[in-house]
């Protein structure tokens, strides 16, 4: 089975700077053999929260994930690697932290499915839009 070098969008939560877990995570990332293409620290707007979240506006927990997601600085960065899009996933683990894998970001540090430390892009037409939203000059 062939592989593919791709690219990924990554933010590192606001929970995450606040507990001081962003080296924690990183090295996560690299210790795997990832390539950190760009990175960044900001605080998302309700605007860019709206597009990031597209998909999500609509539901019952957009509000509070948008309170969450804006209350802060974050990092985003572009991670790139073979597969990089579903390794990322691995590491994350699932949505909710007390549901997720031990061995995983999320599974070790998050006991929440809003402060769960990560987001990634989950395929790569997401990769691609979300890409497009936070690094419009790669
Ligand atoms: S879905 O509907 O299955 O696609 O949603 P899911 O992938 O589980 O979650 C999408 C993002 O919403 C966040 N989330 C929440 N935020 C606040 N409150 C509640 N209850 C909640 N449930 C889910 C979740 O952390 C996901 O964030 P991202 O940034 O995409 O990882």
């Amino acid at each position: 089975m062939s592989t593919a070098t791709e690219r990924t969008l990554v933010l590192v939560k606001p929970d995450a700077l606040r507990r001081g877990l962003l080296g924690e995570i990183l090295g996560r990332f690299e210790r795997k053999g990832l390539t950190i293409d760009a990175l960044v620290v900001r605080t998302m707007d309700a605007e860019l929260a709206d597009q990031h979240y597209a998909e999500h506006v609509d539901k019952a927990f957009y509000p509070p994930l948008k309170e969450f997601m804006t209350s802060g600085p974050l990092a985003a960065l572009v991670l790139s690697g073979d597969e990089v899009i579903a390794v990322v996933r691995a590491l994350v683990g699932a949505t909710d932290g007390r549901k997720a894998a031990a061995g995983t970001i999320r599974g070790d540090l998050s006991l929440s499915n809003r402060e769960n430390l990560v987001h990634a892009s989950d395929s790569p037409d997401s990769a691609k839009r979300e890409l497009a939203l936070w690094f419009p000059e790669l």
